[in-house]
């Protein structure tokens, strides 16, 4: 049985100037899946996320959520539809706490809030978000940090916490943009287990630049290259493709390889 479509984007653009960074790009994402996006640097990732979450006016084409037109919404309104993303830098105020960062995040979006909590910090948060919030701390591992500064924190901490202000929106599908860039080995492996807890609840789309890094994780790869998509599917053929294999290992890797070992040595 196909489950139901989340979010679809059909020949979606954007142009800034004469620059293409989208390029009629259609893409499907159907319930409880785990979709990775590849491709290298500049090849419109990013800003494909934004377009999907409304953070940019497509120059063309029409994005829908759970088949409905949302293209004219805002992103805070999509994120009430239930799509949220996170972000690529590590997008928190240093000199606030994890708690007073995470319930910053959540009070934009949050209906309970109302305009003024927009601007209210400290011992005046609506107890309704700050009880939300714990559990998205909770859930993430890094409850006991609350009320650390979050300059202390370490990246990878930085990075969960990241993780919980989308998790602290309730969404049903959770764009996360390169959520393992930067970390140490260790690291990668936390977010990694923590991101695959979080597929048990919601549908994931993960932008990442190292293949062998999500490999086991997603359930369908798709490839970006100068603005395009140009393969998606499971990702055993996505990875033997052979204008995949041209964009991200050159020519010459182009002999069959078995398991990942050349796109490890490609990409140091
Ligand atoms: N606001 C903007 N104004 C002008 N050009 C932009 C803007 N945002 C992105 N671009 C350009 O669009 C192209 C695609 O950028 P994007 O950030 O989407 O790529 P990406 O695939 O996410 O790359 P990376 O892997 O480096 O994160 C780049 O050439 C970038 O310089
Ligand atoms: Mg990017």
């Amino acid at each position: 049985m196909q489950n139901g479509m989340v979010l679809e984007s059909q020949s979606v653009s954007k142009r800034f100037g004469n620059f293409t960074a989208v390029d009629q790009v259609s893409y499907q994402l159907f319930e409880g899946e785990a979709a990775g996006i590849i491709g290298p640097n500049g090849a419109g990732k990013s800003t494909f996320f934004n377009l999907l979450t409304g953070l940019y006016p497509p120059s063309e084409g029409r994005i829908s959520l759970f088949s409905r037109d949302v293209t004219s919404l805002r992103a805070d309104q999509r994120v009430m539809l239930g799509v949220v993303r996170t972000f690529q830098l590590v997008s928190v105020f240093d000199t606030l706490s994890v708690l007073d960062n995470l319930v910053l995040s959540v009070v934009r979006f949050h209906p309970v809030a109302g305009k003024k909590a927009r601007f209210i910090l400290g011992s005046a948060h609506p107890a309704a978000i700050v009880a939300e919030c714990m559990a998205a701390l909770e859930r993430v591992g890094i409850s006991h940090l609350a009320k650390e500064t979050t300059a202390k924190l370490s990246y990878g901490d930085k990075r969960k916490l990241e993780i919980a202000m989308g998790l602290a929106l309730k969404p049903k599908v959770l764009l996360l943009d390169e959520p393992l860039a930067g970390l140490s080995d260790g690291e990668i492996t936390e977010v990694l287990d923590l991101v695959r807890e979080v597929h048990k609840e919601m549908t994931l789309v993960i932008i990442e630049h190292k293949i062998s890094r999500i490999v086991d994780l997603v359930t369908r790869l798709s490839v970006m290259h100068e603005g395009r998509l140009i393969a998606d599917g499971v990702p055993g053929e996505v990875l033997q493709d052979p204008t995949v294999r041209q964009v991200y290992w050159g020519a010459e890797s182009s002999r069959v390889f078995s398991g990942l070992a050349a796109e490890e040595k490609a990409e140091v």
